[in-house]
């Protein structure tokens, strides 16, 4: 096999990068639900150019370029797999949401590579620094709702639940306890066109849930989706001079969520932040219509002296410890795309943590015999 650079024949990289980067741009401004032979027909000249280039690099022995064309290629391709309309039966005995048998299926697998873009969102919502992306809260709100079903998200950040909630017909409310994300999330959701569904965004603390559901005279949920401040982990320096972390303060964006002393993420002590997330829990449970799901983003924590932290583990348990809420399943967000830290080399096994745990729990209408 030949050498690639010896022979000075390795393809620009820049050529199928712009191939890609047009390619991502098609299939991002393709409505939710796309007809796929269309986008066939938009996107295939672009399609057999990238392909002819991998072609090209494998032909050189060059392997690492190559898979970077497909490891993009996969990146897209997810992408389609995920928005286009997928044909199958509905079945009219489907109570829980809109999906056809086919769909229904595609959303029974346990895990999902979803990679935010952050260079395509707007400086607002790069600051700030720990968003996650709208297709994976799409992805529960399509299989635990149907259409007009209600969605409610506790720590709404800038609002990337009631975005695909809104999206996809559905009714949202949500609550943020820091003002400039609370807006930032208003600008956004104000400025999605679909349909005619209520919205709310509320700036508050998420203490006082109960009194927002009472005062705006909103049915039960039908969903909780939400992800909590993963403890003080922002506010815990950790990583190397590159850290995705240290770049964020280079750029100006925001470390941490504030100095508010409401906010989870300010609380010292572990167990301490640990009881107040559950008693939240508690409440929130209370907003929840009955055999409701409720889906809750967490991971694992590394802590600054090298120990796990096994947050979501810990909740998991905890909640489940509840008469009324079932533990069905855990659900794994993967990110392919994140910066890769070389943290422990040479001395320490130190990991690059690209994977959230996404765990799913079920109101039930009768107290249930818990397991301990
Ligand atoms: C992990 S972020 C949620 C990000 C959100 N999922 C998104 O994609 O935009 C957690 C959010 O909870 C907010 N928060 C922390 N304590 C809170 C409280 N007591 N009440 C309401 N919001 C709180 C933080 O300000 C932060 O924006």
């Amino acid at each position: 096999m030949k050498n690639s650079k010896e022979e000075g024949t390795t393809p620009k990289e820049s050529s199928w990068t712009l191939n890609a980067t047009v390619l991502e741009k098609i299939i991002k401004i393709s409505p939710n639900r796309t007809n796929s032979s269309e986008l066939i027909k938009k996107t295939q000249f672009d399609i057999k150019k990238l392909l002819k280039t991998a072609e090209e690099y494998f032909l050189q022995g060059n392997f690492i370029e190559t898979a970077r064309i497909f490891r993009t290629l996969g990146r897209i391709t997810r992408n389609l797999e995920y928005n286009i309309e997928f044909k199958g039966k509905y079945s009219e005995k489907n109570q829980l949401n809109d999906l056809t048998g086919k769909e229904w299926l595609r959303h029974t697998k346990s895990w999902m590579i979803v990679d935010g873009k952050p260079s395509d969102l707007p400086y607002e919502i790069k600051d700030h620094p720990a968003s996650f992306p709208p297709e994976l809260a799409k992805h529960f709100i399509k299989f635990f709702t149907k259409k007009d079903g209600w969605v409610f998200d506790p720590f709404m950040g800038i609002g990337s639940t009631l975005a695909a909630a809104k999206e996809l017909n559905r009714n949202c409310w949500g609550i943020e306890l820091n003002s400039k994300y609370a807006n930032y999330a208003k600008k956004r959701i104000e400025n999605i066109e679909n349909g005619s569904n209520t919205y709310y965004l509320a700036n508050d603390d998420s203490h006082n849930c109960k009194k927002i559901f009472f005062e705006q005279e909103f049915p039960l949920a039908d969903l909780l989706l939400t992800s909590p401040p993963y403890w003080n982990i922002l506010a815990e320096s950790r990583g190397g001079v590159k850290s995705t972390l240290k770049q964020r303060v280079e750029n100006g964006y925001d470390e941490t969520y504030g100095t508010d002393s409401r906010d989870l993420g300010n609380i010292p002590q572990y167990n301490q932040y640990l009881g107040q997330l559950i008693s939240l829990f508690i409440n929130f449970c209370k907003i929840i219509k009955d055999c409701g799901y409720i889906v809750v983003i967490l991971q694992n924590i590394r802590q600054v002296d090298g120990k796990m932290c096994p947050l979501a583990w810990e909740f998991a348990l905890k909640l489940r410890e509840l008469p009324n809420v079932k533990l069905k399943q855990e659900f794994i967000w993967l990110q392919d795309q994140k910066f890769m830290g070389i943290w422990g080399y040479p001395y320490s096994y130190v990991s690059n943590v690209h994977h959230h745990y996404c765990l799913v729990f079920q109101k039930c209408k009768k107290r249930h015999q818990v397991i301990s």
